[in-house]
């Protein structure tokens, strides 16, 4: 059910936390996994840690152009692609009142603007009965602290994925969000919260979470393996959420 023997997954932000973890994963199951990010000496060290299924590209998710070029590899090495991820994403925390208008660009550039063009890029490029995986946040539901601009730029996604899991329904092609709760990867450190009060931060966090604890960045990707393969071949246009069970306080 979760084999994917021959199937190309594309995953953008594929060098770090939750990214890394799936592409590992995916790997495992049989995928060949396209990577992006920025940083390209954490892309080389992602390549080594997935193995020889892996191929990294660089490039900024804000700008459509890295798309383009993204796509016109998987079309030259592979033929198409079968899954893409859109998981590259960044999250600062400032109350509505402080936030700049350069603040505000950059995370609606690269949460939403990329996850935009990346789709549309790929589109064409993607086989028959693939799957689409776009990562949200549960803090698009659930009002946490100094989150609106971030919350607005994942509540898009969730829009974006009910528009084209209409749009993309007729070469069965499913699309659906995974919104993670709070997992322990590299964002919370870019947060901003100021290093002493990190380890507060995160029991604050875990307090707030019905099973205790922060989530693993394995466990977020057995949910892309569940959304990307055959298990989930009747599951469209859902927002998966994997938070602990934190939305139910
Ligand atoms: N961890 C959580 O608590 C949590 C909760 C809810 C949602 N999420 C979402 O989960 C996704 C993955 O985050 P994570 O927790 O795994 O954080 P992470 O470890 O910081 O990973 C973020 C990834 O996105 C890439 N990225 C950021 N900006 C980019 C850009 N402009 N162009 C290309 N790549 C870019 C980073 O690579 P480079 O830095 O090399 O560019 C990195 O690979 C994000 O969309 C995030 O919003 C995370």
């Amino acid at each position: 059910m979760t084999g994917l023997n021959g199937k190309v997954a594309v995953i953008t932000g594929g060098n770090s936390g939750i990214g890394l973890a799936s592409a590992k994963l995916l790997a495992e199951h049989g995928a060949q996994v396209v990577i992006t990010g920025r940083r390209q000496q954490a892309l080389d060290q992602a390549v080594q840690a997935i193995g020889p299924a892996a191929t990294a590209i660089q490039g900024d998710v804000s700008d459509p152009k890295h798309h383009r070029e993204l796509t016109e590899l998987v079309r030259t090495r592979f033929g198409g692609a079968d899954i893409y991820m859109a998981n590259a994403g960044v999250n600062t925390i400032t109350p509505s009142g402080d936030v700049s208008e350069e603040e505000f660009d950059a995370q609606f550039g690269i949460n939403t603007r990329g996850t935009f063009f990346g789709v549309q890029a790929i589109g064409p490029v993607l086989r028959d009965g693939g799957s689409i995986i776009l990562v949200g946040s549960l803090a698009s539901e659930k009002v946490l602290n100094g989150h609106s601009v971030y919350a607005g730029t994942k509540a898009a996604i969730g829009a974006f994925a009910r528009s084209w899991a209409l749009e993309f329904k007729d070469r069965r092609i499913r699309v659906n969000v995974l919104s993670p709760g709070p997992t322990e990867t590299e964002i919370l450190e870019k947060l901003g919260v100021p290093a002493d009060d990190r380890e507060a931060f995160t029991a604050m966090m875990a307090g707030a979470i019905p099973l205790g604890r922060l989530g693993q960045p394995d466990e977020l990707a057995r949910a892309a393996l569940f959304l990307a393969s055959d298990a989930s071949s009747f599951v469209t246009g859902i927002d998966l959420r994997v938070d602990g069970g934190m939305a139910l306080l």
